[in-house]
């Protein structure tokens, strides 16, 4: 909670809305879950958010719960995906069919944010995964001396850079990125409208909330908000709504209902799972809370009547 922007992360918003619904909202971090006798708990904190006060979240008194007792539980812990990311999947994956998950935690472990994206390749531009340096080289050829390279466990722009035949630093990239050849990279052809923005489409159960469009800084290939990107308003086109309709299927069936898409031009870079952000913007351009979107949507699928 200390690390949280209150006009800013979308967990903020969610716990907002979850409040304005009349419905409690408790807190936890990865390391206060447990498994007793088979049964993942949770030391976890009743937490109220108000924007205008100075402290603008209070805990209540700390309890131990059960997951299955609660109606829904968000996972929305930032990348990386380390041991301690792993671990936790396992022990929230025993409450599976208990409580809903959003998202959930076998989905969540097995959709790396880069490769799962790679279910989606017609939509993508082109892409290759390697550790081959050699093979990547002979890839920015192919694609017209204009690619960009990124780590596979990277978030935030972190670690994305743009690889161009003409610059002297590109073999320097690329043996850092594949740790000299050992590690997997993802490289892609570069996408030029990318300086238009990259396009944030925030969908809910397979369906599109909105979207947002990020620019980057004139000085930097990333539209990250995090990388300094600038956020506008924007539309989705008729072939977005085509591209989110061909996914939906797969999206639920791995329980991944609040999802992060990343679309430059026209092409899919990116399917956000871990914790997609973007509502709070989305939500001040439509001048409504849409993040009430996703609570009224949690409500109806674990059948909690609306307290109002
Ligand atoms: N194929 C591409 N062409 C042009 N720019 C790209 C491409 N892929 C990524 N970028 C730029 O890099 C940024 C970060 O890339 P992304 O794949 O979304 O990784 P991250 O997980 O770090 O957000 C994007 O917002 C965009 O500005
Ligand atoms: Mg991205």
């Amino acid at each position: 909670m200390e690390r949280l922007l209150p006009d800013k992360d979308t967990t903020v918003a969610m716990q907002r809305a979850t409040q304005a619904r009349g419905h409690t909202s408790l807190h936890c971090e990865p390391k206060d879950v447990f498994v007793h006798e088979g049964e993942v708990c949770a030391k976890v904190r009743p937490v109220a958010v108000d924007a205008n006060q100075s402290n603008w979240f209070t805990y209540g008194s700390p309890a131990d719960v059960r997951l299955s007792e609660l109606a829904a539980v968000f996972i929305r812990k930032d990348p990386p995906f380390d041991a301690a990311y792993l671990y936790l999947t396992h022990l929230l994956e025993l409450a599976r069919g208990k409580t809903l998950f959003v998202n959930d935690p076998a989905g969540l472990r097995n959709a790396n944010e880069k490769l799962y994206t790679l279910h989606f390749a017609q939509f993508m531009p082109k892409t290759l995964v390697t550790a081959d340096t050699a093979r990547i080289h002979e890839f920015v050829k192919e694609v017209g001396d204009d690619a960009v390279i990124k780590p596979l466990d990277g978030a935030g722009g972190s670690g994305v850079m743009r690889l161009r035949t003409s610059d002297d630093n590109r073999r320097s990239i690329v043996d850092t990125l594949t740790h000299e050849g050992r590690i997997l990279a993802m490289v892609q052809q570069y996408v030029p409208a990318v300086r238009k923005g990259d396009k944030r489409i925030l969908l809910l159960d397979g369906k599109v909330l909105g979207a947002i469009n990020r620019v980057p800084r004139s000085d930097d290939l990333r539209s990250n908000i995090h990388a300094g990107g600038s956020v506008e308003a924007v539309e989705v086109t008729e072939s977005e709504h085509a591209m989110v309709a061909t996914m939906a299927p797969r999206l639920r069936k791995d329980g991944l209902f609040f999802v992060g898409l990343d679309v430059i031009g026209d092409r899919l870079t990116e399917v956000n799972v871990t914790s997609p952000t973007g509502i709070q913007e989305l939500s001040r351009h439509k001048n409504r809370e849409v993040a009430q979107d996703v609570i009224a949507w949690a409500e109806e699928r674990t059948s909690v009547p609306d307290p109002q």
